[in-house]
């Protein structure tokens, strides 16, 4: 089933989105069709992005596609033919803040009758989303998913040409569209997706039916992609996946996985790997001695533990214990002694007692992670855990996420202090957000560095002397 279909329209299904059928996932090859040559000549297109980094890669390639259909980017709205939302449905606020934004940019539409608005990304795979917009979002002119982002041209092509709303939501699990043009936001650190989906369904997890089934992409290719990627001068790539450790599980007939990936790509040239996120359930010890190789592999894992509490763990679905944890941080610190850890972190879930939390706030002291996302669980239509009873009241969950950062902060400036007085290895970004004289970059434990420099050196891995640490960067010296 790819969608439900009504008139023109083609509406998503959660329900059907669950489903994990036994089917080979088909590769596509993306061509540029040629009646969509030129259809965006002397058109600007302006996208903005919310949520993870599977939703910026995403709009890379959207960015990539517009251009080859002749538009080209601007950052003013109000010189924008086409505005694009990338949305994100992983909480509520970030849906309403979405929404906020669709009613905000609705005004545009007077200084530019023309103006095409299109919603994307994990909302619109939600039925209610796409229902709701329909009724009181008239603006919106285009409605797609996560699953056919590489048809945006077709679908520009349809709202000009019949000037009827255009709404195409798949909900089937999805196929790996290769070749699709990319335009990447910086030139010196790439995303490259090793895989789609997620197939964890975690109790309060919206992803697995947002983005479908887990699917690898052909090692082949992703190979190739780092390849291209460090012969034009990237320095470093960051491997995506919900579950990268899961990756090459769907594989019929080879064996390969995470582990083989990262150890193949260990041998290559590009000067730094980084991969994101980790499921402590799949992360095997094979990749952990891979990880050990060192090189180019950063000293970073971003591990989400959800919680502290066995009894929340299992609710939470997320099959390992708080012990199986503990036993793999101590494995990934014995393997890899100075690694820098970071997780994500949900409080407030249902069910969650006092006891609970305090297992969260003891498991945190004990690991040292240097940085936290922290959470307070928002319901999701369509998951297990929207059904449990809500038993906690907001103002407990406020004292808790209040509690964990406290705690969290500690982490970030402990982690941070353990750099000052040493030289490390920058990545320089380029100016700092905060501060236009300041350079800003990353170590290989994935510390934001701030330091005075000048532009010739974006782009390049420098040493840079630590000479003190906040909570949220160090400063330091160029050597
Ligand atoms: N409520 C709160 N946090 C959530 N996350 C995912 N779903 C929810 C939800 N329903 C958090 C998890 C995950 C991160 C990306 O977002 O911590 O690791
Ligand atoms: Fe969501 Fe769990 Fe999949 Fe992560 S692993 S995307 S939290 S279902």
């Amino acid at each position: 089933m790819i969608g439900k279909k009504h008139k023109n329209y083609l509406f998503p299904s959660l329900q059907d989105a669950r489903k994990r059928l036994k089917k080979e996932t088909e590769q596509i090859r993306y061509t540029l069709p040629v009646h969509l040559v030129g259809i965006g000549n002397n058109k600007k297109y302006l996208i903005k992005t919310y949520g993870c980094q599977g939703n910026l890669a995403d709009s890379e390639k959207m960015a990539g596609l517009l251009e080859t259909l002749g538009y080209r980017g601007v950052i003013d709205e109000k010189e924008a033919d086409i505005i694009i939302l990338n949305t994100c449905a992983i909480r509520e606020n970030a849906e309403n803040r979405i929404f906020g934004e669709l009613g905000r940019i609705k005004t545009l539409k007077k200084y530019n009758p023309n103006l095409l608005i299109a919603l994307c990304g994990c909302m619109p795979q939600e039925e209610n989303v796409v229902f709701k917009v329909l009724e009181k979002y008239p603006q919106v002119d285009i409605v797609f998913g996560t699953h056919n982002l590489y048809l945006l041209g077709e679908y520009i092509y349809e709202a000009y040409l019949s000037k009827e709303k255009v709404v195409q939501v798949y909900s089937k699990e999805g196929d790996i569209v290769e070749g699709v043009p990319m335009k990447r936001a910086f030139s010196q650190k790439a995303w490259v997706n090793i895989m789609y989906g997620c197939n964890e369904f975690c109790s309060y997890c919206i992803v697995p039916y947002t983005r479908g089934k887990e699917r690898s992409r052909n090692y082949h290719d992703i190979i190739q992609e780092v390849l291209d990627l460090t012969r034009s001068g990237y320095k470093e790539v960051t491997l995506l996946g919900q579950n990268v450790n899961a990756y090459g599980k769907d594989f019929i007939d080879i064996n390969y996985t995470f582990a083989d990936l990262l150890f193949d790509l260990n041998k290559t040239e590009i000067p730094r790997i980084r991969f994101t996120t980790s499921h402590p359930r799949d992360l095997d010890n094979r990749t952990i001695e891979v990880m050990a190789l060192q090189g180019n592999i950063m000293p970073h894992l971003h591990l989400p533990v959800q919680s502290g509490s066995n009894n929340i763990l299992k609710k939470m679905n997320r099959k390992y214990t708080r012990e199986k944890y503990l036993e793999l941080i101590n494995k990934l610190r014995h393997y890899i002694p100075d690694i820098s850890i970071t997780t994500d972190i949900i409080v407030g879930f249902p069910g969650e007692s006092d006891e609970d939390f305090t297992a969260t706030l003891d498991l945190v002291d004990q690991v040292d992670f240097e940085g936290a996302y922290t959470f307070i669980f928002s319901p999701r239509s369509g998951t297990p855990a929207s059904k449990y009873e809500d038993n906690i009241d907001y103002t407990t969950k406020k004292q808790r996420l209040y509690a964990l950062n406290k705690l969290v902060n500690e982490g970030y400036l402990n982690g941070n202090k353990r750099f000052e007085g040493k030289t490390v290895k920058v990545l320089v970004d380029g100016f700092s957000n905060k501060n236009n004289n300041m350079l800003s970059g990353y170590t290989e434990h994935n510390k934001l560095v701030n330091f005075a420099g000048n532009e010739t050196i974006i782009g390049q891995i420098i040493d840079v002397k630590i000479e003190k640490a906040y909570t949220w960067h160090l400063r330091g010296i160029i050597e």
